[in-house]
């Protein structure tokens, strides 16, 4: 399936307990069932809610997904998840290579790429995070840099339904700060043109903006030629907030 536009995608990252991660999807599929809308909405919670979230969910439209799935499908790999694992538990999406896994945790773009081979084994959805530093966004190396992330860490038989892109410049998570609209607009426009060069069905994969997508500013990045959607981390974390973000890019 090619995902319907806009995607919004939720990154809980390391937030939520039962009681409340369970609360915030009951409220999402309530706001969901008053004003369903087109798009494609989706959750990735901390593994530890992966289940009992899919049991809430059910076979709904709400596509639920893991933060970071191993290279591997099993072995001696302690603390690590894969991706039959993540499909096993209910999940349709894994979130790979988001900055705070490349920096945090010191992946290559061969190890991303190696995730996103695996997700697709699995038949999970890559969510391929790529984005540039703010240093190197300050020195005008934004787009060398996403190229050299690009050409690293995108399967080359990545299609439509197998990976969305997710653009998020590092320096834009959980700042508050966002580039403008004209620089979003020039990076979408230059990984749209990458795509279709690197890929066969380049032209149809779905490329997400994050980076301190609230719903005050979601109406405007949503609207963007070639923003798709959005990959959404803190506020995904109260539902009205992250409903209001997903609304924006209906009206976009
Ligand atoms: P943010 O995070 O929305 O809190 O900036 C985005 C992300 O890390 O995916």
């Amino acid at each position: 399936m090619v995902f319907a536009t806009p995607v919004v995608i939720g990154n809980w990252k390391m937030n939520g307990l039962r009681a409340d991660g369970e609360a915030r999807v009951r409220q999402l599929l309530d706001l969901r069932r008053a004003q369903p809308g087109a798009g494609t909405l989706g959750i990735c919670p901390p593994a530890t809610l992966l289940s009992p979230i899919a049991a809430i969910l059910g076979d709904g439209d709400i596509l639920l997904g893991g933060q970071d799935c191993s290279s591997e499908a099993k072995g001696a790999r302690t603390g690590d998840i894969s991706a039959p694992m993540l499909q096993d538990a209910g999940c349709r999406l894994v979130i790979v290579g988001h900055s705070e896994r490349r920096l945090g945790h010191g992946e290559s773009d061969g190890q991303v790429r190696a995730k996103a081979v695996a997700a697709a084994a699995a038949g999970l959805v890559a969510i391929l995070c790529i984005g540039e530093t703010e240093d190197q966004w300050a020195a005008g190396r934004t787009l060398e840099v996403l190229d050299r992330q690009l050409e690293g860490s995108l399967p080359e038989r990545a299609t439509a339904e197998s990976l969305i892109l997710a653009y998020e410049p590092v320096w834009a998570i959980g700042t508050g700060r966002t580039p403008s609209a004209e620089e979003i607009a020039r990076t979408h426009n230059h990984l749209r043109a990458r795509l279709e060069q690197l890929i066969r069905g380049g032209e149809g994969l779905r490329i997400l903006y994050g980076g301190s997508v609230k719903a005050a500013n979601a109406g405007e990045i949503l609207a963007i030629d070639h923003v798709d959607g959005a990959l959404v981390g803190g506020a995904s974390l109260d539902a009205a907030a992250f409903w209001a973000i997903y609304r924006a890019g209906q009206a976009a």
